[in-house]
């Protein structure tokens, strides 16, 4: 079995390369179904979502090359269906942004019904809304959703709830929209913003993403283009907190500091010090950990997929904090596993009450989603003595070469089994 085997209580010290932003990528792949040509991205991270977002472009006839371990050529000028394939789409929950590009391009698509998750139940209605003003049709049949349109017409679209995935969707389709689109109470993250600027050197007309309001003037061609994308945000902020809980000193490379402040903020208050240059960040902590409270919402708002990472920070804060979720119903699942290292937490429905104690100990545990995967192995490093955490595969999904960067640092880690490069495996 494929586990990670940690031995903590070491302090992280040194320099950290984080990769480019998962959430970004998952969009930007798809989205190079948009172009007539060929399209050069960069920076992608070597993570098992990415490399399924690339397989099923391969599996839909697009031809993708390796130029290096982070660059990707991809041709969809050759696709052979409209149907992203069942199995893989239904594995990954960002294969709905299938659904967007195909519609722009071909006026059709079909991808796997995505199910709810662990975090609770992921609706997809206003992704479809937004489809449906653009003059789409679409139904569900044996579990796959097919989207279609003969003239998609841009319009107003005013979202119920802001939503990254919808947004995302919406500009996708609305690219190739005839007129004129505005879409209203938008998501503002950085990965939205990326995916607008993709947009825009394949040859789009998308302004005011980064605010509520992002207006797209339709276009009847688009062009393949090199392009690199960001940094991610949360990787980043992982590390962050890693050198915080580990009294360390980290200089955490390629990252975009702005990006970061709603993190930067709290991890201040908690009694970090963090130093900002221009692509890099270096944090570091020698006091105690304060409390804090945190309430996650959207961007600017504290992240959500830092909150499994700040209860583990805080669980070792001298004193009582309390975390509100106010963007997923059950995020909360990965408390048991804390228990078990130790941790003082109450969960009230969205709301975890936080005692801080002295100390984690280190404990066999299972990661159960993405990020609580990574609070796992941050609260392993913390712990003095050796923790195993199980389920890595989540884990796998949006951290690249885990294991690597934080061996780098110091850190006593081991993956029991060597991995290869997933995205060269996809190909
Ligand atoms: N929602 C609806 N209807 C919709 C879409 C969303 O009611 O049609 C609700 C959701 O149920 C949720 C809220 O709106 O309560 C926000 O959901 P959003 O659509 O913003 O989430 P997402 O696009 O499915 C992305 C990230 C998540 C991250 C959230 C919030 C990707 C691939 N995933 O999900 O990332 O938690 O935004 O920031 O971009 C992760 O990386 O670990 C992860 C889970």
């Amino acid at each position: 079995m494929e586990k990670f085997v940690v031995s903590g209580g070491k302090p992280l010290v040194g320099e950290i390369t984080v990769s480019g932003a998962k959430n970004a990528a998952v969009a930007i792949l798809p989205a190079t179904i948009l172009a007539q040509g060929r399209c050069v991205i960069e920076n992608l991270p070597d993570i098992s979502d990415v490399a399924a977002s690339v397989k099923i472009l391969s599996d839909m006839g697009a031809q993708v090359r390796m130029i290096d371990a982070s660059t990707l050529e991809i041709d969809t000028g050759h696709m052979f269906t409209t149907v992203a394939p069942e199995e893989l789409s239904r594995r990954m929950r960002a294969s709905y942004y299938f659904l967007g590009a195909l519609l722009g391009r071909f006026g059709e698509g079909s991808v796997s019904m995505p199910g709810g998750c662990d975090l609770g139940p992921r609706p997809i209605d206003q992704h479809l809304k937004a489809f449906a003003s653009l003059g789409a049709s679409y139904n569900v049949d044996y579990g796959m959703i097919n989207v279609s349109c003969d003239n998609l017409q841009g319009d107003h679209v005013f979202f119920d709830t802001v939503s990254v995935g919808a947004t995302i969707n919406a500009m996708l389709a609305a690219v190739r929209a005839e007129g004129t689109t505005i879409l209203e109470n938008v998501a503002k993250e950085p990965h939205i913003v990326d995916v607008a600027n993709f947009l825009n050197t394949m040859g789009a007309d998308v302004r005011g993403a980064g605010t509520d309001v992002i207006k797209i003037r339709g276009v009847s061609e688009m062009h393949g283009c090199t392009y690199s994308i960001i940094p991610d945000q949360i990787e980043a902020g992982s590390y962050m907190v890693a050198a915080t809980i580990t009294h360390g000193n980290l200089l955490i490379k390629n990252v975009i500091p702005k990006h970061l402040e709603p993190i930067t903020a709290k991890l201040e208050q908690a009694g970090a010090t963090i130093e900002e240059f221009d692509d890099s960040v270096r944090v570091c902590c020698i006091g105690d950990i304060e409390p804090l409270n945190i309430k996650t919402m959207p961007h600017p708002g504290f992240p959500t997929d830092m909150q499994p990472l700040m209860a583990v920070l805080l669980s070792v804060a001298k004193g009582t904090s309390i975390i509100k979720e106010s963007i997923w119903d059950n995020r909360f699942r990965y408390v048991d596993e804390l228990l078990r290292m130790g941790a003082n937490i109450q969960v009230d429905g969205r709301t975890a009450v936080i005692e801080g104690v002295p100390k984690l100990a280190p404990a066999p545990v299972r990661a159960m989603d993405l990020r609580a995967g990574a609070a796992l192995v941050v609260a392993a490093l913390a712990a003095d003595g050796v923790s195993e955490i199980d389920e890595i595969s989540y884990i796998e999904r949006g951290y690249e070469n885990l294991v690597g960067k934080l061996r780098g640092v110091g850190a006593d880690i081991k993956r029991i089994e060597k991995p290869d490069s997933v995205l060269k495996k996809a190909l």
